[in-house]
């Protein structure tokens, strides 16, 4: 597979290169949104993947068989990797697309469309920690070095995808410009079913109660590690290393405990409060 090593700098930002191109970020950047189309918009490691299963059971009405039959990257791509273009010509209604770009990539495209957006954090904590593990599977990522190493990589904005706090203060703060919905891993995490409701009613797709329950027993973390279409394995080993970890790792709320030291989470809490001192948002991150 070419270009594992690659990185693309773009905007500011790093990007895996085997999946951006700078032809790719043009296309995101000039990309011509439907009224139907949702947009989900996460930070890695912050629930797309869940969320692109839980938008694709509401859009097939609870159906499973395109989540149990096409892999999540062709059912609901990113509008930044190079195939998208491919995958999307052929649909008109109902697309869901993925983003992982900052909010000034996307804006002018956005803004002339009436598109859903939905827009999932999650503690960074534990974005942190999940990201850590992710790159020593993902060879196209470079190298985390110790936990500590990758942790002030991430504090600096040095990682790829670029700075977790310019991403969640970018969009949430522009917002009202858009037809958004915010929401986070925690809620979906401590009551799926009132979080699917939610979605839908945003949506505008009102779903029978049984249908939900459809939807809530096939997204649990359980079900969706066994499946194939979401759990990367797909995905051959030089490109994902299964073998020193998996992609649907834990799947809970807090496991920073288990990871960061005293002093490294009293150094976290400083740059949060440095950095988001601007952001009037109240984030509740347990359960
Ligand atoms: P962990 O590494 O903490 O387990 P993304 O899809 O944005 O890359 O996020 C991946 C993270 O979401 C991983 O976190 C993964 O386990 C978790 N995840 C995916 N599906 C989930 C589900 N159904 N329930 C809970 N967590 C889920």
């Amino acid at each position: 597979m070419a270009n594992l090593d690659v990185t693309l700098h773009y905007s500011g930002i790093n990007f895996p290169g085997h999946l951006h191109s700078e032809q790719s970020m043009r296309f995101a950047e000039e990309f011509k949104f439907h009224e139907t189309d949702t947009l989900i918009v996460t930070y890695p490691k912050s629930g797309t993947t869940w969320m692109q299963e839980i938008l694709t059971l509401i859009y097939s009405d609870g159906n499973q068989t395109p989540a149990k039959t096409i892999p999540n990257w062709i059912r609901t791509p990113w509008i930044e990797h190079y195939y998208c273009e491919d995958i999307l010509q052929d649909k008109l209604d109902h697309r869901i697309i993925t983003t992982h770009l900052p909010y000034h990539m996307l804006s002018k495209s956005l803004k002339q469309s009436n598109a859903k957006v939905i827009y999932i954090a999650r503690n960074p904590m534990d974005i942190i920690v999940s990201f850590y593990h992710f790159h020593k599977i993902a060879n196209f990522l470079p190298e985390p070095g110790t936990f500590e190493e990758f942790l002030e990589n991430f504090l600096l904005g040095e990682v790829h995808f670029g700075s977790w706090f310019e991403h969640i203060k970018d969009w949430l703060s522009h917002r009202e410009e858009f037809n958004f919905l915010f929401i986070t891993y925690e809620e979906l995490k401590k009551d799926l079913q009132y979080s699917v409701k939610k979605i839908c009613n945003f949506l505008e797709r009102p779903l029978l109660p049984e249908t939900i329950d459809t939807i809530v027993q096939h997204c649990n973390f359980t079900n969706m590690k066994d499946n194939q279409m979401t759990n990367y394995t797909l995905v051959p080993n030089e490109i994902m290393d299964h073998r020193r970890g998996k992609f649907m790792r834990k799947g809970t709320v807090g496991d920073w405990k288990e990871h960061f030291t005293d002093e490294q989470k009293q150094r976290f809490e400083k740059m949060f409060q440095d950095k988001m001192s601007d952001c009037n948002i109240q984030f509740t991150w347990t359960l």
